[in-house]
């Protein structure tokens, strides 16, 4: 899978793309991600990319030709060209999955009032929204999709498998419930102990964690300090 984004502000998105698994994937070429700088196709001297909207308002939205341009270079047979923007179809999981088997994705992200509307009628081939909130552009819309759809075996944990939560695993998987080892019954109860004598509001200094412990009455451990409220 290719994953191409368009963006005017290229360093916002290079540094979480060279972290963590993504990072790795891209290493490990299981997910080839290029990061376009819409600036290097705006023609002249200046490089404008910006222009009052054409059909009046105020700001500035990004022009419609440096976009035509960047969209051109990068537009192949397998290709997807996606704009970010926050009237959108809404990016679920859904959405992520059907993005992972799309082999070259582009996204397209806007700045200030947004992009001239004739990109997203006559350039792009859909526009997405991350959520009901608007953001300043669309480079973090971007690494949000871009995370959320890289293809299942670009989990470099468990590179051979599926990994639920990710794109192209089967069913959907919003979140199971994870658990490390239980904590020690003596621990909970002088965790709750310190809360309650953290949010008691008598000025004095916090009992220090051996003289919690002694504190803490001997017999059954409900996991329940005395005096933090039993209902
Ligand atoms: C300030 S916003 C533009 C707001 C403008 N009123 C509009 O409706 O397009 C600038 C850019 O941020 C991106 N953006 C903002 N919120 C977004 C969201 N919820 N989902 C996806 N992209 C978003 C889009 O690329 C948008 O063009």
């Amino acid at each position: 899978m290719k994953i191409e984004i368009i963006t005017l502000f290229p360093g916002m998105v290079a540094a979480p793309l060279a972290e963590s698994i993504v990072g790795r994937a891209r290493a490990r070429g299981i997910v080839d991600i290029a990061v376009r700088d819409l600036r290097a196709f705006a023609p002249g001297r200046h490089q404008v990319t910006d222009e009052p909207p054409f059909g009046g308002g105020g700001g500035m939205v990004l022009k419609p030709e440096p976009l035509a341009l960047a969209i051109d270079a990068v537009r192949g047979p397998g290709s997807r060209v996606v704009l970010l923007d926050p009237a959108g179809r809404r990016f679920t999981q859904d959405v992520a999955r059907e993005m992972a088997r799309v082999p070259h994705l582009v996204l397209v992200c806007g700045r200030y009032e947004g992009v001239d509307g004739r990109v997203g009628e006559h350039l792009v081939d859909e526009e997405l929204s991350i959520g009901d909130y608007v953001l300043s552009g669309g480079e973090l819309a971007a690494l949000v999709v871009t995370e959320a759809a890289r293809p299942a075996r670009a989990s470099p944990v468990h590179p051979a498998r599926d990994v639920p939560g990710l794109a192209g695993a089967g069913g959907p998987d919003l979140g199971r419930p994870r658990a490390d080892r239980p904590l020690a019954p003596r621990d909970v109860g002088v965790a709750h102990l310190a809360a309650a004598a953290g949010s008691a509001g008598d000025g004095g200094p916090l009992p220090g964690r051996t003289e919690m412990a002694r504190r803490v009455p001997s017999g059954p451990n409900t996991g329940r300090s005395p005096g933090v409220g039993t209902r």
